[in-house]
């Protein structure tokens, strides 16, 4: 055995041979162990599905404590920005790392309106979509295609970031809302310059020719904060995603359109749709909680408590605790009274009594009740996961910017162990039995 391994060092046997490797330790005491050499120096690589255990990069935008259910934004906390902020000026702490003052906010919210149209011809994409076409492929399909029609990005990514990032954030709301007209047969209704961020989308859904919407302040904080909530969230599926396009040198709008897809998943984004289906279920059968609990228990049976669990946060995540006390308030403000909020509120009673939740930590996430805002807002449920993303943007812009802003990027290129066939000889055509 060598002796006691410096500070800040792991010692690594392996063999009988011993390897140091550093221990890096972040702003708020997180710690990793730096294998970046770990091939090099033992041939071995670690085994980690799911990257559970491993760290992807170094990040200044988002923090997060999983264990006391801690979340701050460039060091802001979540509880505070969502109080207290608009959606457009999380987006650009995020974007900027400060917080605006009057002046950049102006400037910023003026650049968001000025980018708010959709260039004419992509206006025919929406006619050529089926009718049930999922909102989340529209999506991604449109933020795929911006590249073609404003390819600022083909030079130096990073000097018109600030132009993209506003163009994508603005344009979003956009696509989101026509792809939502169309479904229900209804002609478009293009962006206000007198109407707010989300007063402009709100109106984009909602107003129609025979009976002009109403934007009521009440709907526009409810979306302000439903926004803030899901700005980042560090290293998550989607993020990953956004940030593993873009290592390879891939543009804004297509990291953006992958993020889009990995964020669609019933296991991330799409979950908060699933909740609202999983809660009309039990609605549906009488309110049978028991049958329900013992389904997402049995081992055989791949059915979930959508809403339940997080790789990171083993309490309550504080974002679906600030949507939960706003939810009674927001559903009274607009005189909406949603039978699915009783039973969520009476699922998470009895799941948080059951020792089979407790133990793994599985505690209401973000998805579990923001649904139920959103439908009180006449947010369709298949548009929920669209409302993720338009969260979420402004978070997966920073991290794409950082990600190609860092020297030390590589490209995402995780090795594997190799469980296949040995070695075989080939076997021409003819002779093959
Ligand atoms: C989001 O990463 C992020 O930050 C994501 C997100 C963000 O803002 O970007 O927070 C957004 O995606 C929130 C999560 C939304 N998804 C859901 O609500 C779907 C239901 N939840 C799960 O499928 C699950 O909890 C995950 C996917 C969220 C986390 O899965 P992990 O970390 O891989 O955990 P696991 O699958 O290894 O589960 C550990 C144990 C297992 O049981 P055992 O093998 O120990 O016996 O807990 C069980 C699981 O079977 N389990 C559940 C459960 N979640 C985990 N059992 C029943 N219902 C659940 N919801």
């Amino acid at each position: 055995m060598s002796e006691k391994a410096p500070q800040n060092t792991a010692e690594l046997i392996i063999n009988g041979t011993s390897y140091l490797l550093p221990i890096i330790e972040g702003e708020q005491g997180d710690k990793a162990i730096d294998i970046r050499g770990l091939l090099r120096q033992t041939g071995f690589t670690v085994f980690d599905t799911g990257f559970k255990n491993s760290a992807s990069c170094s990040s200044t935008i988002t923090y997060m404590d999983g264990s006391k259910g801690i979340l701050r934004y460039r060091g802001y906390a979540i509880e505070d920005l969502a109080e207290r902020c608009l959606f457009i000026e999380v987006a650009y702490l995020l974007l900027h790392n400060k917080l605006p003052n009057r002046e950049e906010l102006e400037s910023f919210r003026t650049m968001l309106e000025q980018f708010a149209l959709m260039h004419e011809d992509m206006i025919h994409f929406f006619d050529n979509f089926p009718p049930n076409a999922s909102p989340m492929s529209i999506l991604s399909v449109m933020v795929n295609s911006l590249h073609n029609y404003y390819p600022e990005m083909s030079d130096d990514p990073l000097v018109n970031i600030d132009i993209t990032a506003s163009r994508l954030i603005s344009k979003v709301r956009t696509i989101a809302s026509f792809s939502y007209k169309k479904s229900i047969g209804q002609p478009l209704v293009y962006p206000r310059y007198d109407l707010s961020y989300c007063g402009n989308f709100l109106n984009m859904m909602f107003d129609n020719p025979v009976r002009p919407y109403i934007v009521l302040p009440e709907v526009v904080a409810a979306l302000n904060k439903l926004l803030i909530l899901h700005a980042d969230h560090e290293q998550n599926c989607s993020t990953s995603a956004v940030r593993l396009v873009g290592s390879a040198g891939g543009n804004l709008y297509a990291s953006i359109s992958a993020g889009i897809n990995a964020l669609w998943g019933p296991l991330h984004g799409g979950a908060n749709e699933a909740v609202i289906q999983m809660l009309e279920a039990i609605h549906a059968d009488n309110n049978d909680y028991k049958k329900y609990i013992a389904k997402a228990k049995d081992k055989s049976d791949p059915f979930r408590l959508s809403g339940f669990g997080h790789r990171v946060y083993r309490t309550y995540d504080p974002r679906g605790k600030i949507i939960k006390d706003a939810c009674r308030g927001i559903l009274a403000a607009l005189n909406v009274d949603d039978p699915l909020l009783e039973i969520a509120g009476k699922l998470e009673e009895i799941v948080l009594c059951d020792d089979y939740f407790v133990s793994r930590n599985l505690y209401p996430n973000i998805d579990f009740y923001s649904g139920i805002i959103y439908r009180a807002l006449g947010i369709p449920t298949n548009m929920f996961t669209v409302m993720f993303a338009l969260g979420r943007l402004p978070g997966w812009i920073a991290q794409w910017k950082e990600m190609r802003e860092d020297q030390s990027t590589k490209i995402y290129r995780p090795r594997q162990i190799y469980t296949g066939a040995p070695p075989r000889h080939f076997i021409p055509l003819g002779e093959r039995s």
